[in-house]
């Protein structure tokens, strides 16, 4: 089980909300898959995910760009292979199991651990540090 934690938190609670969501999309997965429900349900809520995910990323390089940041470039290729990552999990897996469900998770672990806590901390910092959180965060 992987849940959050406030160590993910990056100062912006409408961010961790955003970033909370992950977990709950994922959470919500296994337990369709948990009851047996049908994989056109299953998959439903994948791309439910999916497209949060999408959605989630056009914000923060909406926030990069706002910000001139400098390393939207390595922060967008991350997101990218994020992204890719969820696709072939999605499409190569052929059936949505307890498997698919454990894969999921752990492929959003991996994206905590390796994207939020250092990618994206990096860029919210750089948000605080320039004082643009008013602009960038609540001005969509
Ligand atoms: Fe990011
Ligand atoms: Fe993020």
């Amino acid at each position: 089980m992987f849940t959050w934690n406030e160590k993910y938190s990056v100062g912006f609670d409408e961010i961790d909300t955003q970033h909370k969501k992950f977990l709950i999309l994922t959470d919500e997965v296994r337990d369709l898959i948990g009851k047996g429900e049908h994989e056109n349900t299953v998959l439903n809520k994948v791309n439910e995910l999916f497209n949060y995910a999408k959605w989630h990323f056009d914000t923060e390089n909406i926030y990069m760009k706002k910000c001139r940041y400098e390393y939207v470039e390595e922060h967008s290729n991350e997101h990218k292979k994020i992204i890719e990552k969820i696709q072939v999990l999605r499409n190569d897996l052929g059936k949505f199991d307890a498997d698919f469900g454990t894969e999921l998770m752990l492929l959003v672990k991996d994206w905590f651990l390796n994207h939020l806590l250092t990618t994206d901390r990096k860029l919210y910092n750089c948000i605080k540090e320039r004082n643009m959180e008013d602009e960038i965060i609540f001005d969509k």
